[in-house]
């Protein structure tokens, strides 16, 4: 099937809403709460800035040069060791590896649009921690039909091609994203909490930096830009010659960092405000966001649904960037229709997801356990720690060392002036790939 061209607005914003998801807005809060606050932020913020931005550009530059599949443009662009290098390629599978867990806890949004229509979101910290716990812990089966629901979304927007349908809705929805978290961040900035939450935020604490906020800052800073796994490769494929990769690379690392900032200002506003500790875990959003809603009376629903309506749509965006990457390929190289592809990738993360939910399932848990964490969280720990350095380094060591330097510096050249270009092709040769070594090492020894 013929590809069409993204414009080059429609590329920002498609990359920008597969980098804008449940990690901005689910993960990140929860991990700075989890990681101790400032000092895992900074070391975040460093890493996106050093190495994040250089990986990114590394990554579309291949997308747009190679004008395939994760797989061909590995082989395409190495002029030596075609075959070893497109086995790197297949880093592709692990998005599909992220959608078992992504997919389930856009299914929790779900829960959260319809508590809200029915008018029973949590008024109490006591509520919304029940509530929330009841759904994780025990209500797998309806874990699983919202798990579905997300499956066949997902699927029915990748079958019908990216550019028509999602483009136009993330050109309507990320901006009213951006909308409500600003909003929201105005109410909260009457709070006593707000300036405890800023403090929380960008007053670093070193003290509470451990090997493991390391591994899991840069980790996710990896995993919100989307770097590592095909999904930019696989969007960038389909740019047109004149788009300019790196302003866009520093559009959507801009717009991705300032969304997860914001999200975390507010929600950790609302937490302090509560008087509850912010070391939660995954919970987080989904019990201390609700109580303000509330609160609000009848203007709060309408915000809840608009958050949580936000929040779905930025995690399905993600979601299918996720996803496109396997059908590519499957499309591709293995010439099999769009619609097995699809469907065929969906039902092997359905499936896997089912074992997710069952790993954190009163009932179940027990069998699922990969020492002491569940199935679920050790999955999400691989993914952060492992399999996104691992694709990160991939696209680092090709694109400095595969790629012939000429062809590098001429399609980046203009855009980025000398300097940057020297720089950026520094980073990517050295600083990036000892960097990641460095605390992949650090990880598996831990
Ligand atoms: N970046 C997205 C988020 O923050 C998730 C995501 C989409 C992703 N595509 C990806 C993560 C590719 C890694 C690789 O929610």
């Amino acid at each position: 099937m013929q590809r069409a061209n993204f414009s080059r607005v429609g590329f920002i914003l498609a990359a920008a809403g597969a980098a804008v998801g449940l990690g901005n807005i689910w993960k990140f809060p929860y991990m700075t709460g989890m990681y101790g606050g400032g000092a895992f932020v900074l070391v975040y913020l460093i890493t996106i800035l050093f190495i994040g931005v250089s990986l990114l550009i590394a990554e579309m530059l291949m997308g747009k040069m190679g004008g395939s599949d994760a797989v061909s443009s590995f082989e395409k662009e190495a002029p030596r060791h075609k075959w070893a290098w497109a086995k790197a390629g297949y880093l592709f599978f692990i998005g599909l590896i992220i959608m078992t867990f992504y997919s389930v806890v856009i299914g929790w949004i779900f829960y959260y649009i319809y508590l809200t229509l029915t008018n029973s979101l949590p008024s109490n910290m006591e509520d919304a921690q029940n509530i929330f716990n009841h759904l994780y812990h025990n209500s797998w089966m309806i874990q699983v039909i919202l798990h579905a629901i997300s499956v066949v979304i997902v699927g029915y927007i990748l079958q019908k091609g990216i550019k028509g349908g999602i483009e136009k809705f993330n050109l309507i929805l990320m901006p009213l994203l951006i909308v409500i978290l600003l909003g929201l961040c105005l109410y909260a900035s009457t709070f006593g909490g707000f300036s405890k939450a800023l403090s929380f935020l960008f007053v670093p604490d070193f003290s509470k930096l451990n090997s493991e906020a390391i591994i899991r800052a840069v980790g996710h800073s990896f995993f919100t830009l989307s770097i590592g796994i095909g999904s930019i490769m696989a969007y960038a494929a389909s740019l047109p010659k004149s788009a300019n990769i790196f302003r866009s690379g520093l559009w959507v690392a801009f717009l991705d960092t300032f969304i997860a900032l914001l999200a975390g200002v507010v929600i950790f506003s609302f937490l302090f405000e509560f008087g509850s500790e912010p070391a939660k875990g995954p919970g987080l959003v989904f019990m201390s966001l609700p109580i303000i809603f509330v609160k609000l009376g009848f203007v709060g629903t309408i915000v809840a649904l608009l958050f949580f309506l936000g929040m779905a749509f930025a995690g399905l965006t993600s979601a299918i960037s996720l996803v496109e990457p396997t059908v590519m390929y499957l499309e591709r190289r293995k010439g099999i229709s769009k619609k097995v592809a699809v469907w065929g990738s969906s039902f092997f993360y359905f499936a896997i997801g089912i074992l997710m939910i069952l790993s954190v399932s009163d009932g179940f848990k027990e069998y699922l356990m990969i020492g002491k964490k569940s199935l679920f969280d050790a999955v999400e720990f691989a993914v952060d720690s492992f399999l996104m350095p691992l694709g990160g380094i991939l696209i680092a060591l090709f694109v400095g060392y595969a790629m012939n330097k000429e062809a590098v510096k001429d399609a980046l050249k203009d855009e980025m002036g000398e300097t940057i270009f020297k720089i950026w092709y520094f980073s990517i040769r050295y600083i990036a790939p000892l960097a990641v070594l460095f605390l992949s090492y650090n990880a598996l020894i831990s």
